[in-house]
């Protein structure tokens, strides 16, 4: 008989948003044994989880979620109640270059995930699978609009098609078999712990080394930012009170063009780096368009506020000062995951 009250696999937990749900999950239940289970691609770093590494209900394991033997082995041995999937190739523009690997993780992993949690759950009381999605899955917006849990999918990007065909594996899982599950489509994250390929780490990064801003096309393109750890509040909230079978949406209530965010982020910058207002601004070099690039996301977030009595607690002045105080302060963080030393490290260590 295990000392914990559940048993939980979150998948993707070395990454951005899962380190920040992992942390939660680990810090504010420690009647759950929380087992973090990530491959430790180029995106996944344990260096995002050292406050937790040593806490008695964590267990990190490097695994793939294309490994069906090892997922089953994995359920065999902890029993898990539920399964928090975040584990995904994440890259815009990585999918348009490698699309393959997105088709591979984010579907073939997210399948093989259904399946080790239909075939060990034979009772499915009390469990969940709770798969983590993107508001990338709805398309593209004009001027006017919001994404609502109704819009219908249109994915445009090699990215977004895997994340909607795994959305709707998912949803094929609960009608086929009956499997309890929840998805829910956020905006934008950002924060802390952020592979500096993203645009918001990946420009902090170039203003602080004086390398040039690519700014995409005409640069008016528009995204809804949410501090991440308002989407790990979130994703916590799902879990323990979302109704089985049903769609969230999260997001920001905070769109933004992107040239505006670009010049806000390097005003901050100036100031913080001391150097005269305009320096950072001089960096922004217009560059050719992400080919097929969506021209506008934004979220209608009313129903998780309705229903769960959720919205953002950071607000983006707030939450942009702490990411860019945290990625100033963190450089040997910011130095490691650029140079791929700390892939070496952890490659080694758990290979
Ligand atoms: P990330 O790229 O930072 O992290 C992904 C993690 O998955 C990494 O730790 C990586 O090592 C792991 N991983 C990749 N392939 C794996 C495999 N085959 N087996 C096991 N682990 C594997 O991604 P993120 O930005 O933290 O996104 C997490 C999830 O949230 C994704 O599903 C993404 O689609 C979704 N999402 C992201 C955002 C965003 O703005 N970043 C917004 C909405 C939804
Ligand atoms: O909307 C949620 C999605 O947000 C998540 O599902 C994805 O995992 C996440 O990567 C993010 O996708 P985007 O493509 O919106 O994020 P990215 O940071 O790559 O780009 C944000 C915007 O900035 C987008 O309009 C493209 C633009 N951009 C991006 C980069 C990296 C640039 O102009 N220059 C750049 O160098």
């Amino acid at each position: 008989m295990s000392q914990f009250e559940k048993s939980i696999l979150i998948t993707g937990g070395a990454g951005f948003i899962g380190s920040h749900v992992i942390r939660r999950f680990v810090n504010n239940y420690p009647n759950y044994h929380i087992v973090n289970l990530d491959l430790l691609t180029y995106a996944g770093n344990l260096e995002n989880l050292t406050d937790v590494e040593n806490k008695t209900n964590y267990t990190f394991v490097k695994g793939d979620v294309m490994d069906t033997a090892f997922i089953n082995q994995l359920f065999d041995k902890y029993q898990f109640d539920g399964v928090i999937h975040l584990a995904a190739e994440s890259h815009v523009d990585r999918s348009i270059t490698d699309p393959l690997a997105f088709l591979n993780t984010n579907i073939l992993g997210t399948v093989t995930l259904l399946n080790a949690a239909k075939d060990h759950w034979k009772d499915f009381s009390g469990k969940m699978f709770y798969h983590i999605s993107t508001d990338e899955v709805y398309g593209s917006l004009g001027d006017e609009g919001l994404f609502t849990e109704t819009t219908s999918y249109d994915p445009k990007s090699p990215y977004s098609a895997s994340k909607a065909s795994s959305d709707h594996f998912v949803r094929a899982y609960g009608n086929t078999y009956a499997l309890p599950y929840i998805v829910s489509n956020c905006s934008n994250n950002y924060g802390q712990n952020q592979f500096p390929e993203k645009l918001i780490p990946l420009f902090i990064n170039n203003i602080k080394t004086g390398k040039p801003l690519p700014v995409y096309g005409d640069g008016n393109y528009t995204r809804d930012w949410l501090y991440v750890v308002d989407h790990a509040i979130a994703i916590d909230l799902i879990y323990h009170q979302g109704k089985s079978g049903d769609t969230y949406n999260i997001g920001g209530f905070n769109e933004w063009k992107n040239i505006d965010l670009i010049k806000v982020m390097c005003s901050i910058m100036d100031r913080k780096l001391n150097q005269p207002e305009g320096t950072s601004e001089g960096l922004i070099t217009y560059v050719k368009d992400r080919p097929g690039h969506d021209r506008r996301y934004a979220i209608d977030a009313s129903k998780i506020n309705r229903e769960l009595g959720w919205k953002p607690t950071v607000t983006f002045e707030e939450g942009i000062e702490i990411t860019i105080d945290w990625y100033l302060n963190n450089s040997e963080w910011l130095e490691n995951v650029t140079s791929g030393e700390y892939l070496k490290y952890y490659q080694k260590q758990y290979s």
